[in-house]
């Protein structure tokens, strides 16, 4: 039976990794602040010492991201630095390091969208704290999957999806940004499709993990809302209506080549409100 350690096991993607991981024959082991803190390398070494794990999953991050413009040098060690740690404890056991980053290390200019090789350009402290990310396990990985993904829902934690239900109840009308697009991501999809690369034993690299289809986050607050039967005005605007101390980019479409596709976000987001 292979030993997985999910990383950050109580954050949204976490929670489902370990629920995907459980239904079939892996021994799981979680970890997550405070008995881990990937920031210090010490604590890695003895966690992986006590479980020797063959598969390592990182799904822990600062994922606050216009809380990295403040806090920049503690964002730039979880998401960037910490990749250095994790990849040569990795390497000592034989150990398969799976990673997640973001369409946020794109600068958004280019509107066909981002393959995997395409040169990355990241405009906020998170986006670079998570380019640094990538590059370190490039550099020091020799078993590893970094998986890139955009705009993730699900059950657990705050997400989009719950915060525009949550004002939907509040409000009956809304302004939403209709100049950034991207695609969103069912965590629990996310998860399926990571414990399926893992099991496919594809090369070692970068992949792009979401579900199909782009949107803008308009488009996404209309459909949340029709498919919820909640019945409110909601009006475009565009991203300098809501200035963040975050740049985000204008497109961000993440484009998979290397694996089956995921079904489209519109069928994911019905399952996910469905099981409600
Ligand atoms: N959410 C999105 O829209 C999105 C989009 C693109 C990419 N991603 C990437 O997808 C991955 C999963 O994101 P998520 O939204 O599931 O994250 P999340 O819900 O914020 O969970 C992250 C978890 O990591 C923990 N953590 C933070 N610092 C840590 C440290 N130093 N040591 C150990 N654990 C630590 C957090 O604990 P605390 O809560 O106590 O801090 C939390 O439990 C991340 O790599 C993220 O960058 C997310």
């Amino acid at each position: 039976m292979k030993k997985v350690l999910i990383i950050g096991s109580k954050g949204m993607l976490g929670m489902e990794l370990v629920e995907i991981f459980s239904i079939d024959d892996y021994e799981i082991h979680r970890a997550d602040l405070p008995e881990i803190d990937i920031t210090d390398s010490e604590s890695i070494q003895s966690k992986f010492s006590e479980i020797k794990p063959d598969i390592v999953i990182n799904a822990a991050a600062f994922t606050d991201v216009d809380g990295c413009e403040k806090q920049i040098e503690l964002c730039h060690k979880v998401n960037g630095e910490a990749l250095e740690y994790l990849a040569k404890e990795c390497n000592k056991i034989g150990a398969t390091l799976t990673h997640y980053s973001t369409d946020y290390v794109f600068d958004g200019g280019k509107e066909e969208g981002y393959t995997e090789d395409d040169q990355t350009n990241p405009q906020s402290q998170y986006g670079k704290s998570k380019e640094l990310g990538e590059k370190n396990l490039q550099k020091y990985g020799e078993k590893y999957y970094i998986i890139r993904l955009s705009w993730l829902f699900g059950q657990h934690g705050n997400n989009f999806v719950e915060t525009m239900l949550k004002l939907g109840q509040e409000k009956d009308k809304l302004e939403v940004v209709n100049d950034q697009f991207g695609k969103p991501t069912y965590a629990k999809d996310l998860a399926e499709r990571t414990k399926e690369l893992l099991e496919s034993g594809q090369v070692h690299g970068i992949y792009h993990i979401t579900n199909e289809g782009v949107t803008s986050w308009y488009d996404f607050t209309r459909e949340i809302f029709k498919l919820a039967g909640v019945k409110i005005s909601v009006e475009p605007v565009t991203t300098d209506k809501f200035p963040r101390p975050a740049k985000r980019p204008h497109y961000s479409g993440l484009i998979n080549t290397k694996l089956p596709k995921s079904r489209p976000w519109q069928e994911a987001l019905r399952d996910y409100l469905d099981s409600k």
